[in-house]
């Protein structure tokens, strides 16, 4: 690990040395298993390979101030994962075994674990797919899950830096009803033209609006979005959106501060009476957005007129980042100490 350029290091995979995997089969939970290898071998007609039985989860592991590594918050992804198994008839996992699995592999890659001060993490992705054979459409009768880990490096090289956006409407990421609200693969291959798009016309993603009416703010791409106005944080409330577990930390965070918090639906045309606002997500924390062209009615609407992060944005993603990396108390109990 000596040759790792930590303060350099892309968001993306890098190869580690161990995985952990464990299989579902015949109505029970198999053991652990530790894996160097970076391959599966699974059935062609895997339901997850055809019918989309597929869900992922992302989180972190920092190491702290005091030398010891600490993963934010991980029951809650390993919640969320029981809910995206859920959704979409997968076996769901104990989170006994997400906790073992998850202390297991961090513990066996500890030194992919960036230092303290470079800014960067050790991304963690559990992985759950229906690995049984089916040619009619059900639900699998064997299911895989599964945790690697990669390090990676500050969202933002160049330091916590707005961006643009655009606001889209040819196309939805979920249906109303639909699968939005859970973390499942389709969600993401239904993001992919936009998104690629956005990036292509210059913008660092795509907003998608309400599916129905094409009304309210639903998400940007793979993160919330939030606004500060006065001295509210104000957020949407939606179906088809990913409950984020950043976004969940930023309320408790700005409710500490003494703001208020408005979790509701927020329309299109309010976006010119906002103070900030945001994208948020594990990958970032905040992403502060300086300019949102809505690529159908060439509204522009405009922030950060210093050319940098609005004061409470700032604040925000000063303290969370803040107690990840353990230079604040853990006032919540957010973080888990692995080594
Ligand atoms: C669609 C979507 N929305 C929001 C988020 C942010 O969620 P979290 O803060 O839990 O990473 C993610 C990333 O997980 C995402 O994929």
């Amino acid at each position: 690990m000596s040759n790792i350029d930590w303060k350099n290091l892309p968001f993306g995979y890098q190869k580690t040395d161990y995985n952990v995997r464990c299989y579902w089969r015949n109505g029970q939970w198999g053991k652990l298993e530790v894996s160097s290898s970076e391959t599966i071998n699974i059935h062609m007609a895997a339901t997850c390979l055809h019918y989309g039985q597929e869900a992922f989860e992302g989180l972190k592991a920092f190491r702290c101030k005091d030398g010891k590594v600490r993963v934010f918050r991980w029951e809650e992804n390993a919640k969320r994962l029981n809910r995206s198994a859920d959704g979409i008839m997968m076996q769901t996992v104990p989170i006994e075994l997400f906790k073992e699995a998850m202390e297991l592999v961090v513990n066996l890659n500890i030194g992919y674990v960036p230092p303290q001060d470079t800014g960067s993490s050790l991304y963690i992705r559990p992985l759950l797919i229906g690995s049984g054979p089916k040619v009619g459409v059900q639900p699998a009768d064997e299911y895989l899950f599964m945790i690697f880990v990669t390090p990676v490096g500050p969202y933002f090289k160049e330091g916590f830096k707005p961006v643009n956006v655009q606001i889209i409407r040819d196309f939805d990421r979920a249906a109303p009803l639909g699968t939005g609200h859970i973390k499942v693969g389709g969600n993401y291959a239904a993001s992919l033209i936009a998104g690629q798009r956005a990036h292509k016309e210059g913008y660092s993603t795509a907003i998608f609006l309400d599916a129905h009416d094409k009304k309210f703010i639903d998400e940007a791409g793979p993160a919330n979005f939030f606004a500060i106005k006065g001295n509210s944080y104000i957020t949407p409330q939606s179906k088809s959106i990913l409950p984020s577990i950043t976004n969940m930390s930023l309320r408790a965070l700005a409710e500490d501060m003494g703001m208020k918090v408005e979790l509701r639906s927020i329309a299109v045309d309010e976006l010119a009476d906002f103070d900030e606002v945001g994208a948020c997500g594990t990958a970032a924390v905040i992403s502060p957005i300086k300019k949102i062209q809505d690529r159908d009615t060439g509204a522009v609407y405009e922030y950060c007129p210093d050319g940098n992060a609005g004061p409470v944005s700032t604040k925000l993603y000063n303290r969370l980042r803040a107690i990840q990396y353990g230079d604040e108390p853990d006032k919540f109990g957010w973080m888990h100490v692995i080594e």
